[in-house]
């Protein structure tokens, strides 16, 4: 017999050609496709996110309560962040996401947030681990360890990263997860830090866990494409020894991330998440180089080894990234060309030794 349909199921419509405002980004960004929508009728509610002030936290929200409307399922999802950035709390709300304000390293306000079945930890800290090394280590390890105290009894989609990896050789096609996870610099081994704290708690408390190790989300404001295209716009060089890196559309990550819930299991199992295959630095400047009318700039040779994943084992259970690439790179050259908002956060996709 066939399933029965989902209420007010409609199919995404095509990938629009060009996206012209921060409000088309942030509508692509949030569209819902008619698995998630599906699979969120299979959530009771509410759903936590930590860490929701960040760079992926407001639209993974906001996707998720997209989802939740077309599906005609009214589940409470609660966004928890200090919200350094006023802004993210107030689109949050205006959208309808209650908002919870709370230092997620101050263990009374981890015990006191709302009770759920479901959890998504996007809290982590990078960038600035060579000025402050320790609040890196207590972001990534103190954090996780209330969170897995406090959550024991939920399913958790704990966020991990494609820097858990050492530099694996290119022609070997991207880091799988058994690859053994001895990263070079203190934000790496930070990261590793991370999932063994969830790893532990999930085994100790049988709490259900899925780490998901992303490369690279982007979109139009930042992200490694963003960078490389900056790079050219601007006529800088681009540094050509990390030469190759997977990314993904973040609109397809925070829709697989959301749909990882089922994977979480006790003891907690690592999947890659981004690009099936890598690209390579060259070729991706010389697309952007052709679309923005100017011809990159390269410094140095690729290495023979570089940060690259290879996420066959989660593109099984969830299929692969529904926007291609390719896309992408037209929409950001389109949006530079157009003065779009840029947000000054490198990715530092160039660094090879771990310092960030
Ligand atoms: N974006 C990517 O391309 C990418 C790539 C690989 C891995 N990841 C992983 O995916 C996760 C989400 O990525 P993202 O880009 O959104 O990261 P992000 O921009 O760093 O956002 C994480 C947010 O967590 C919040 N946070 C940090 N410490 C906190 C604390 N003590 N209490 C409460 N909230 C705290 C911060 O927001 P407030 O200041 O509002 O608290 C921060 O903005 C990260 O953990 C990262 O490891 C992302």
């Amino acid at each position: 017999m066939p399933d029965a349909p989902v209420p007010n199921m409609k199919q995404k419509p095509p990938l629009p050609d060009v996206i012209r405002s921060e409000d088309e980004l942030l509508d692509q960004l949030t569209r819902p496709s008619a698995a998630l929508i599906e699979f969120i009728l299979t959530l009771s509610g509410p759903l936590v996110v930590l860490g929701a002030g960040g760079k992926m936290g407001p639209t993974l929200c906001g996707l998720a309560k997209r989802a939740t409307e077309e599906a005609g399922h009214p589940l409470e999802i609660i966004a928890v962040s200090r919200f350094s950035d006023a802004g993210a709390q107030q689109w949050l709300a205006a959208r309808g996401i209650t908002t919870v304000r709370a230092d997620l390293l101050d263990r009374a306000a981890v015990m006191a947030l709302p009770d759920a079945p479901d959890v998504i930890n996007l809290t982590g800290l990078k960038f600035g681990t060579g000025r402050n090394p320790a609040l890196t280590w207590a972001t990534n390890t103190l954090g996780p360890a209330l969170v897995a105290e406090r959550y024991a009894a939920s399913r958790i989609v704990a966020l991990s990263t494609g820097n858990v990896y050492p530099l694996v050789p290119v022609a070997e096609g991207g880091a799988r997860e058994e690859q053994p996870l001895t990263p070079l610099g203190e934000y790496a081994n930070a990261a590793v830090a991370r999932e063994r704290i969830f790893h532990y708690f999930s085994q100790r408390n049988a709490t259900p866990i899925a780490l998901i190790r992303l490369n690279f989300a982007v979109e139009l404001r930042y992200g490694v494409l963003v960078d490389i295209a900056r790079r050219i716009w601007e006529e800088r060089p681009i540094r050509l020894s990390n030469g190759s890196f997977n990314c993904i559309w973040q609109g397809d990550a925070n829709e697989i991330i959301l749909r990882s819930l089922p994977l979480a299991t006790s003891p907690a199992d690592a999947w890659n998440l981004s690009s099936p295959k890598p690209f390579s630095v060259r070729e991706v400047a010389g697309q952007f180089g052709e679309r923005l009318g100017k011809p990159p700039i390269f410094e140095g040779t690729e290495a023979p080894d570089s940060f690259i994943c290879n996420p066959a084992k989660l593109c099984a259970r969830l299929g692969p990234p529904a926007t291609p690439v390719s896309r992408v790179i037209d929409w950001i050259a389109q949006w530079i060309r157009n003065n779009g908002v840029l947000w000054e956060k490198s990715t530092s996709f160039e660094v090879r030794d771990g310092g960030y």
